[in-house]
């Protein structure tokens, strides 16, 4: 069984995503981290987000790939493990600027159907519901005002020491919200078959309790299924 998350940033997806997965004994997919990858490489090479002939040029030189260490994601960017340098806002907003671009979008999709084919994953993304998994079991959109995921962020960079403006940290999230939703390809939606669940007022166990219910529904309902398929063969 496959499970899909989408939702804005700062939803809480990757958080619920990563206990659930622990406690399900499923693999944790975060496509976000393998479009930040792509997006440090074009920062690298100095490329600005308006050139998509050179965007595309590149992203057929990026390789990337994931691997596992102590059961967290590694990203790795043409063999080097770059997972501590794409969590900088500059590479969010470059990852969010270039994920538009089809060239990008393509080659990652490939990389995550692949992955998906291979185990069970939980997998959180923007597009996943409706464009990398359409047939996954579960579909979770999971979101939050703008202000709750503002006030998140604003926290843990408190907690960090860092200085920071709440209403600026709200004004990026919405601008990032407004590109990520109607970029042409693939844009942030909620898929037709998928539960939305509106985290603004939950904890993370009670948002990861509102997945995994949806989950054990859908588990109940795929067992039903195959105990009635074998009934009808032994028939
Ligand atoms: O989830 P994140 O903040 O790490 O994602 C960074 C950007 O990558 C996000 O603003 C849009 C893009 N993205 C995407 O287009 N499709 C996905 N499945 C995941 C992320």
């Amino acid at each position: 069984m496959n499970i899909a998350i989408d939702g804005p940033a700062g939803a809480g997806k990757s958080t619920i995503a990563k206990k659930l997965a622990k406690e399900l004994g499923y693999i944790y997919v975060d496509t976000g981290a393998m479009y930040r990858a792509m997006a440090l490489y074009f920062l690298e090479q100095g490329i600005a987000p308006e050139e998509e002939a050179a965007i595309a040029a590149a992203a057929e030189r990026a390789e990337v790939s994931i691997c596992y260490q102590d059961g967290q994601q590694q990203v790795l960017l043409n063999g080097e493990n770059v997972n501590g340098r794409i969590r900088r806002e500059e590479v969010g907003n470059m990852a969010s600027a270039t994920s538009i671009y089809p060239a990008v979008r393509t080659k990652l999709v490939a990389l995550q159907q692949k992955l998906a084919k291979s185990a069970d994953v939980i997998m959180d993304g923007r597009d996943i519901g409706t464009c990398v998994l359409p047939d996954a079991e579960v579909k979770i959109y999971l979101t939050a005002s703008a202000y709750t995921r503002a006030k998140r962020r604003y926290d843990e960079l408190r907690e960090k020491g860092e200085e920071c403006d709440l209403s600026a940290i709200q004004r990026d999230i919405e601008e990032r919200d407004d590109r990520d939703m109607h970029r042409e390809t693939s844009p942030l939606k909620q898929a037709e078959d998928a539960v939305l669940i509106d985290s603004s007022e939950l904890s993370i166990d009670g948002a990861v309790a509102a997945v995994r219910a949806v989950w054990q529904e859908r588990s109940r309902k795929a067992a039903g299924g195959a105990a009635a398929g074998e009934e009808n063969t032994c028939r």
